[in-house]
């Protein structure tokens, strides 16, 4: 159980804090447009470490039911960093958006290894899809600034240099959330080797066990384009 927040008026903070006219955008700028579904993807690269769900299990971090808005570190049970602890103060939209950038900058000495997130809309999407999950989600209020913020949207490709087949999305979240997916694609491993690498993962470097089908078939994917003759390895030519 989180420890309830005492400011529920955050939302509100937010809106007078805005600069009347502003081009950067922040995510304060929008929030209001923000799209839930996109975050609830951009939430896999999450999952690695997380869940969201009311009473969901901690695993390599805390659980993240209610978290926007919350105290920091409230968690009972989890045994945060004491340089988390040290922080304070709550969740607030402006905080959780620092940490989310570049968790590192804002709490030197976080154990959450995940590098950052570096799109503004990325992460806006991302805490409104975190303030869905809450019994009091703050409300962020459009102004008429932000109305077309969020309508130019790419779709470029999201897996960086992973090759495009079936499997790579669940490959890219669940091994991009601590380090790069260069580190996997200059791997050419057989099946067994990959098996043996997820072991070592897991015992030595803090991976969650995969459940199945995920294991499966990130097992397949790897083996598939990151086999032993390397047709991938990034820079090659074809
Ligand atoms: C590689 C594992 C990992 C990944 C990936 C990861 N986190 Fe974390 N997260 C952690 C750990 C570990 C902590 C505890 C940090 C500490 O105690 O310093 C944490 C803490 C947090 C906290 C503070 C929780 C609290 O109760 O105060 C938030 C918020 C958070 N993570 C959000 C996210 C979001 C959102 C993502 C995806 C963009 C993410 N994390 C990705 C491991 C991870
Ligand atoms: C919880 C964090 C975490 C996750 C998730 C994770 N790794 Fe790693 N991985 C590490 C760490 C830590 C290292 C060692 C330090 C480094 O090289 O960056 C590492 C190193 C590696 C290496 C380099 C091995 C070498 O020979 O130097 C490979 C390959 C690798 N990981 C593949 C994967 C694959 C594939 C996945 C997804 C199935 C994955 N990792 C998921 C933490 C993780």
């Amino acid at each position: 159980m989180r420890i309830p927040a005492i400011g529920a008026t955050l939302g509100l903070c937010l809106t007078i804090a805005l600069p009347a006219i502003s081009t950067a955008e922040t995510v304060a700028d929008l929030l209001p447009q923000a799209d839930s579904a996109k975050g609830e993807k951009a939430f896999k690269k999450c999952k690695a470490c997380h869940t969201v769900d009311q009473g969901g299990k901690k695993k390599t971090g805390p659980n993240l039911f209610g978290i926007v808005g919350a105290p920091v570190a409230s968690v009972d049970g989890y045994k945060y960093s004491k340089a988390l602890v040290a922080l304070g103060g709550t969740w607030s939209v402006d905080q959780l958006d620092a940490f989310l950038t570049k968790p590192k900058a804002l709490v030197k000495g976080t154990k959450m290894t995940f590098a950052g997130m570096k799109k503004a809309t990325d992460r806006a999407n991302l805490i409104a899809y975190l303030n869905q999950n809450s019994d009091a989600p703050l409300s962020f209020e459009a102004t008429p600034a932000t109305v077309n913020a969020n309508a130019a949207e790419e779709d470029a490709y999201e897996y960086g240099i992973l090759f495009d087949a079936p499997g790579v999305e669940e490959t890219y979240y669940a091994c991009s959330a601590c380090h790069s997916e260069m580190i996997v694609a200059q791997q050419g491993l057989s099946r067994d080797g990959w098996l043996e690498l997820f072991e070592w993962m897991v015992e030595d470097q803090g991976m969650d066990e995969f459940e199945e089908p995920e294991r499966t078939i990130i097992l397949d994917y790897l083996t598939a384009h990151y086999g032993e003759d390397r047709p991938n390895f990034p820079g090659k030519k074809n």
